[in-house]
């Protein structure tokens, strides 16, 4: 691997740890505003500290992100389709490698829909992104989309999914974490990063699914709506964080969250 391309790995996969947290909110590319991400700076300003990465779109990047911010960039460059349209898996490539390179963003994300109708035009989106990765320097991520069909979210299909994409040269892989994980996670020679879907009932859920995923190989997360969507998104990131790269377990990391959620009330209470 190039010294530029290791270096932006190195941005997004902390070389302390090996391990990354990268913050998604890049929902809007497809669903509009979504719950609690309808004005994104807002959203987003509090969670740059503890965030090793933000994954979004080079419009919210452009309008809600200042440029000073100490953060690292992964670029949404699919879409082309929205939920109110007729399919969602006929995504093609948005946003331009020369793009990409002026943003100085350290990677570059797209969507496969693998198994449906448009499996070919979305794998070959991505093969051709990692070419173009290839000769600037800047990893891509290839994230294995279910579109409205959560229930494919099994270790089958999802290893498939996953191996495919490092197979076309994808130098990590978003997907959703599944029972028997460790098999998506053993046959896959790229880091795989979990997305957190839907929200969960409650913290603990969501905090317990990101240490059984890094327990069965995960090399981190790429999540949002168990962040944001949380009433306490700050102290939700940082618990998150601590399980991922301190190795914490779920109920001492939800027992972080608590203290954590308690000092920020009783500041705002003192204001
Ligand atoms: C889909 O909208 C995007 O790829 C998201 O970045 C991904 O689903 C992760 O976000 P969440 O944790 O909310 O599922």
């Amino acid at each position: 691997m190039d010294w530029g391309m290791k270096n932006r790995m190195s941005r997004v996969f902390k070389p302390e740890t090996g391990r990354a947290v990268m913050l998604a909110v890049d929902h809007g590319y497809f669903l509009g505003p979504t719950s609690k991400l309808e004005v994104p700076r807002e959203t987003i300003e509090p969670l740059i500290p503890y965030a090793d990465s933000l994954m979004l779109t080079r419009g919210v990047l452009r309008t809600s992100v200042d440029p000073g911010a100490n953060t690292n960039i992964v670029l949404r460059v699919s879409g082309g389709v929205s939920i109110v349209g007729p399919a969602l898996e006929n995504e093609g490539i948005t946003t331009s490698m020369r793009e990409a390179v002026r943003l100085n963003v350290c990677g570059v994300g797209l969507s496969v829909f693998i198994g449906t109708e448009y499996e070919r035009q979305t794998l070959l989106s991505l093969a051709e992104l990692v070419n173009q990765g290839e000769e600037y320097g800047i990893p891509v991520l290839a994230i294995t989309a279910v579109g409205k069909e959560l229930e494919k979210r099994d270790a089958r299909y999802l290893s498939l999914c996953c191996r495919v994409c490092a197979e076309l040269g994808a130098h990590y892989v978003k997907t959703y974490y599944c029972e028997d994980f460790e098999k998506v996670t053993r046959s896959c020679p790229v880091p795989v990063v979990i997305a957190g879907g839907p929200k969960l009932d409650t913290e603990l859920d969501a905090l317990k699914m990101v240490a059984n995923a890094i327990e069965q190989g995960a090399s981190g997360v790429d999540m949002g709506r168990n962040i944001w969507q949380s009433d306490h998104p700050v102290p939700m990131i940082r618990s998150i964080r601590a399980v991922v790269h301190e190795g914490y377990t779920p109920e001492d990391a939800y027992d972080l969250f608590r203290s954590l959620k308690e000092k920020g009330s009783k500041k705002a209470a003192s204001v």
